[in-house]
């Protein structure tokens, strides 16, 4: 199954996405190694995160109102942001596969409180993947074999300051799950 899956990535996804999907496996099943999940499931969900990027606005509104989900206002002002929705439903309907990749696929982009390690990997690596570059980006690398809720925190960080410098909303899973990185701390 995971060949077809990467044939149909491959085959699916721009050369630049393909190229981006391509670093976080690396690192996702990298991580899934360090951390003993299964590797699999993490190159599974990694080739599929973005499955959905080129979706139109409609397709993912409607997504989300027919499985009687909440659309946040940065969803509901910013439709493509909730791509990893429509990926993880098409994941399901397409390779039947599990709740943790499901889980892992929808939540990509936002994050969101109590994540299981997969789901912080492939969160991680979608925003780490070689491919990236961002200022701060190494000391955020330098904790991912070290402790994952580090890593985790000082991503969320990064993305909440980013967004705050363009004005942008902040979706509010995100600043949950902030709480409580910072509460267990
Ligand atoms: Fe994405
Ligand atoms: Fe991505």
């Amino acid at each position: 199954m995971i060949e077809v899956i990467r044939v149909d990535a491959k085959a699916h996804l721009k050369p630049s996405r393909y190229r981006h999907t391509l670093g976080v496996c690396k690192l996702a099943v990298s991580l899934a190694k360090w951390y003993k999940i299964d590797l699999i499931e993490a190159e599974t969900a990694a080739l599929l995160h973005d499955y959905a990027k080129y979706a139109n606005d409609d397709d993912i509104l409607q997504i989300y109102i027919k499985h009687d989900r909440p659309i946040s206002n940065v969803i509901k002002n910013h439709p493509n942001l909730g791509h990893g929705f429509l990926s993880a439903v098409i994941a399901k309907e397409k390779y039947q596969v599990s709740d943790q990749v499901y889980e892992a696929i929808m939540n990509h982009t936002f994050g969101r409180p109590g994540m299981s390690i997969l789901e912080k990997i492939i969160y991680l690596a979608d925003s780490l993947e070689e491919g990236r570059s961002y200022p701060g980006i190494d000391e955020v690398r330098s904790y991912l074999y070290k402790d994952l809720s580090i890593a985790l925190l000082k991503t969320c960080e990064n993305t909440l300051l980013y967004e705050l410098k363009r004005g942008n909303m902040i979706h509010e899973q995100t600043i949950l799950m902030r709480n409580e990185l910072l509460e267990a701390k």
